[in-house]
């Protein structure tokens, strides 16, 4: 069932553990996420990235292809179909389209107008029943185009865009999207203590899921955390099989050029990868 992100969002920040946000690329994509987290009983947001929507034709597009599969498919976990990254032109979009979340991405703006636009969006969102996340402190790799410094969140500045009544709060705390370098430092969990104390009860998001270890991901969950981002994991897994498959050969054997079955390994490897860290999130039965 299509939702939005809040509720599922406030019981998993009180019982500690986190849902994940899976970005989605496609319809084996989206099948693979719906799929698992029916298997597991367990709420999850996917994500769609401004680069994806594209892709994908369009918001429009992606919330029909989504509402639809929930239904084809008889998911009855809480499903949130969210916007990551978006521009303001773009959360607007998404909620014209029908999505059930937004993230409006004003962390590269100056402080009062990203306070400005997220504010806006919070009167939009709450007339309209949709969940919101808000970001402070640009989260470091690189995504769609635009390369992140990484850098770490003011309290200060969390407690402000936090108090304009947004849902979540994404905060950077040395996380970066994609593979994490050798000398990565890990998380800032000192920054993350303090933006916790300063937020409150706001749910925190940590992106760049992908690569962090397991005592890193507990932790954060003790420290706030109640949505973790997934992306390149899943593209990663995704490659490895298909790659392992046309290696093998098995394209060029009967059918094995079928689309359908070109497609089945690697879609089963993001099953694999969606029940991995939906376990190690803590989220399965979490209804
Ligand atoms: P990764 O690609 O590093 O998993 O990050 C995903 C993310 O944070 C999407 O917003």
């Amino acid at each position: 069932m299509l939702v939005n992100a809040k509720d599922m969002l406030i019981k998993a920040a009180a019982e500690g553990y986190a849902v994940g946000q899976f970005n989605i690329n496609n319809l084996e994509w989206t099948k693979a996420v719906l799929i698992t987290a029916q298997e597991l009983n367990a709420p999850v947001i996917l994500g769609v990235s401004e680069g994806a929507g594209k892709y994908m034709c369009g918001f429009k597009t992606v919330a029909a292809m989504v509402k639809a599969m929930v239904e084809s498919l008889n998911i009855t976990v809480p499903v949130a179909l969210h916007l990551d990254h978006g521009s303001y032109d773009g959360c607007l979009k998404c909620v014209e389209a029908g999505f059930s979340s937004i993230m409006f991405d004003g962390s590269h703006l100056p402080l009062a107008e990203n306070i400005e636009k997220t504010s806006e969006l919070v009167r939009l969102c709450a007339e309209k029943g949709l969940s919101l996340e808000a970001e402070v402190g640009s989260i470091g790799g690189e995504e769609d185009g635009v390369i992140g410094m990484g850098e770490v969140a003011d309290p200060n500045e969390c407690k402000k865009i936090a108090d304009l009544g947004v849902t979540m709060l994404a905060a950077g705390i040395g996380n970066i999207h994609g593979k994490y370098p050798a000398n990565w430092k890990g998380l800032d969990f000192g920054a993350l203590e303090k933006i916790h104390a300063a937020t409150g009860s706001v749910p925190l998001v940590l992106h760049g899921g992908t690569g962090i270890p397991t005592d890193m991901i507990q932790k954060a969950i003790s420290l706030g955390v109640a949505k973790i981002n997934v992306n390149t994991e899943c593209q990663l897994s995704f490659q490895a099989a298909t790659r392992a498959y046309i290696e093998s050969g098995k394209d060029l054997m009967g059918k094995g050029f079928d689309p359908r079955k070109l497609l089945a390994p690697g879609t089963a490897a993001i099953q694999a990868t969606v029940k991995e860290k939906v376990e190690l999130f803590g989220s399965v039965g979490k209804l």
